[in-house]
C-alpha cells in the first residue's frame, strides 16, 4: 500500500498530461458554437471518472448541458461525501492577450510558481481543481484507502448560471443525498498560508437598455436638443454610487448582516499587505466604500459593478452621432441575508425611476443566486482543517471569498447539508482573465490533501 506522496510522486506526469488534454477542449458554456466541444468535454470528464473507480457512471441530459454523475458507495452505514464541480469554462475573451493560445496549455514558471504553472483557460477554474477531486478518488481506490461513500456530480453550466442544474437538485434529492458537499473551486491566501472558504457571495445580474430617439441622429442638428441614451445612462450609472462608495438604490442595505467588531478584527488578522495587492495590479491605490478594509470590501459588503457598456459609434475614426440606444450589464454581488430576486427587483424599481424624461429604460434580470457561509464548527470544517494541517503542517484561517458559486445555497436549501470549500487557487491565477494558470504545487497539494479529509471526515463522523 503506498501513501498519497509517493502515488503523486510516481504518477505525477500522468496527472499532468490527463489534465491538459481536458484544458484542450473549449467547453465554453456561454458561446454555443462550442456545443461540441462542451459536450465532449462531459464525455472525458465521465470517462475519467469510471477509470478512477467508481461503480457507476451516468451522463445525465438535460435541457442544457448534461451532468456527470458518479459514485463509488462501499457501505451504507459510512458517510457519504458529495463532490461538485464544474467541466464548462468562462470564454476566453480577449484572446489577443493571451501570450498563449488558450486552449493550447503551455507550462511556464512564473515568480509564484517556480515549480511551473499550466496555462490554460480552466486550468484553476475549474478543470485543474475539480480533476484534483478525480485524481485523489483514483490514489484513494487503487490503494484501497476510501474510507466512506463518493458521489461525483459535475456540471457544464456553472459560468452561465447552473440553470439545468438547479432543476437536477431538486428532482433527484435521493440521489444525491450525502453527509458533506466538497468543492474545490475557490481559492487559498497563499501557498504558504492555506485557507478554507467560509463564505460565498450572492449575485444579482441585470442588463439595462436606455433608448432615445427612434433612430441615431447627427449630433451636430440634435445634439443639445433630444436627450442622448449614452449621456443619460452613464450619468444613471454614476448615480447609483454616492460620494462615499455607498450603493444609493432604496432598500438595497436592509438585510445586509453587519459583522460585530469582534468577527472584524477576526478577519483583519488574515496576511495582506496592500502594498503587493496594488503592485499586483498596477495601481496606485484602492477604492471602494468608506469605512471598510480592501478585504471586507471584496467579501463581506455588497456591491454593484457595470461588466460591460456600449453604444453608438465605436470604430474607427469619427462618426458624429447621437445613439438611439445605449446598454449596459450590471451585476451586484450580495452577502448573506440579501436576497437576490428582491435585490433585483429593487435595482428595477430604481432605475425605472431615475430615468428622466425623453428616454424610457428596460432592465432585463439574467441569472443570480444567494450568498452563502459555513460555520467552523461542523465536523465537515474540522475535517477539511485537519487535513491541511497534515500536509500544509498549519492550521488553514477560515476567509470569507468575494467570489460567488449560486448553487452552494440551494444544496443546503434541497439537500440539507453543508459545503466545505477546498479552493487550492491564488488570486494570482487570472482565473476569468487572459493567461489563466493553475500552479503544479497548488495542483498537486490539493490531490494530496484531498484524501486527508475523506480520512478525517470518516473518523469524525463516528
Ligand atoms: N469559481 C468561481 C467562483 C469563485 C472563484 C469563488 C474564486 C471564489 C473564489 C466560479 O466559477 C465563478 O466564476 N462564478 C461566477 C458566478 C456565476 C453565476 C457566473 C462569479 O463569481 O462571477
Ligand atoms: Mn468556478
Ligand atoms: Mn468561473
Amino acid at each position: 500500500m503506498q501513501n498519497i506522496q509517493s502515488y503523486i510522486q510516481e504518477h505525477k506526469d500522468r496527472f499532468l498530461s490527463e489534465l491538459i488534454e481536458l484544458l484542450k477542449i473549449p467547453s465554453i458554456s456561454a458561446d454555443s458554437a462550442f456545443k461540441n466541444d462542451v459536450i465532449k468535454t462531459a464525455n472525458a470528464v465521465m470517462e475519467s471518472l469510471d477509470k478512477a473507480g467508481c461503480d457507476t457512471v451516468e451522463l445525465c441530459e438535460t435541457d442544457g448541458y448534461p451532468i456527470i454523475y458518479a459514485e463509488k458507495i462501499i457501505d451504507k452505514n459510512l458517510p457519504t461525501v458529495l463532490v461538485y464541480g464544474h467541466y464548462d469554462v468562462q470564454p476566453p475573451d480577449p484572446i489577443d492577450l493571451w501570450d498563449s493560445p488558450p486552449f493550447e496549455p503551455v507550462i511556464k514558471t512564473t515568480e509564484l510558481h517556480p515549480e511551473g504553472a499550466i496555462f490554460a483557460r480552466g486550468s484553476c477554474d475549474d478543470k485543474g481543481q475539480m480533476y484534483m477531486h478525480v485524481k485523489a478518488l483514483e490514489f484513494m481506490t487503487n490503494q484501497n484507502q476510501l474510507p466512506c461513500n463518493v458521489k461525483f456530480m459535475i456540471e457544464g453550466e456553472e459560468e452561465v448560471g447552473s440553470v439545468s442544474l438547479s432543476k437536477f437538485v431538486k428532482e433527484n434529492q435521493e440521489k444525491l443525498s450525502n453527509d458533506v458537499i466538497l468543492i474545490s473551486d475557490t481559492g487559498m491566501i497563499a501557498k504558504d498560508v492555506p485557507s478554507i472558504t467560509t463564505g460565498l457571495r450572492g449575485l444579482s445580474y441585470v442588463e439595462v437598455e436606455v433608448t432615445g430617439p427612434n433612430r441615431d441622429l447627427h449630433s451636430g442638428l440634435y445634439g443639445g436638443a433630444v436627450a442622448n441614451p449614452i449621456n443619460v445612462l452613464t450619468k444613471m450609472i454614476a448615480s447609483l454610487h454616492d460620494e462615499n462608495n455607498h450603493i444609493t438604490i432604496p432598500g438595497f442595505y436592509d438585510n445586509v448582516e453587519e459583522l460585530s467588531t469582534e468577527e472584524r478584527a477576526q478577519m483583519a488578522k488574515a496576511p495582506f499587505s496592500l502594498d503587493s495587492y496594488k503592485k499586483a495590479l498596477d495601481i496606485d491605490a484602492v477604492y471602494g466604500e468608506t469605512g471598510y478594509s480592501t478585504n471586507e470590501r471584496n467579501s463581506i459588503r455588497p456591491t454593484l459593478d457595470v461588466n460591460g457598456i456600449w453604444g453608438g459609434y465605436i470604430g474607427e475614426g469619427a462618426k458624429t452621432v447621437i445613439a438611439s440606444k445605449a446598454f449596459a450589464k450590471i451585476s451586484m454581488r450580495l452577502v448573506p441575508n440579501q436576497d437576490w430576486k428582491n435585490i433585483t427587483e429593487l435595482f428595477k424599481k430604481h432605475f425605472e425611476s431615475i430615468a428622466p424624461k425623453g428616454v424610457t429604460v428596460k432592465v432585463k434580470p439574467h441569472h443570480g443566486g444567494q450568498g452563502y457561509v459555513t460555520p467552523i464548527d461542523s465536523i465537515g470544517y474540522k475535517a477539511a482543517s485537519k487535513a491541511y494541517e497534515d500536509t500544509f503542517g498549519k492550521t488553514p484561517i477560515p476567509q470569507r471569498s468575494g467570489g460567488s458559486i449560486p448553487i452552494v445555497s440551494l444544496f443546503e436549501k434541497e439537500l440539507k447539508s453543508k459545503t466545505i470549500l477546498m479552493g487550492f487557487g491564488l488570486d494570482s491565477d487570472a482565473i476569468h482573465s487572459p493567461n489563466e494558470h493553475f500552479g503544479i504545487w497548488n495542483y498537486l497539494k490539493g490531490i494530496e490533501t484531498i484524501p486527508g479529509f475523506y480520512k478525517h471526515f470518516t473518523e469524525l463522523y463516528k
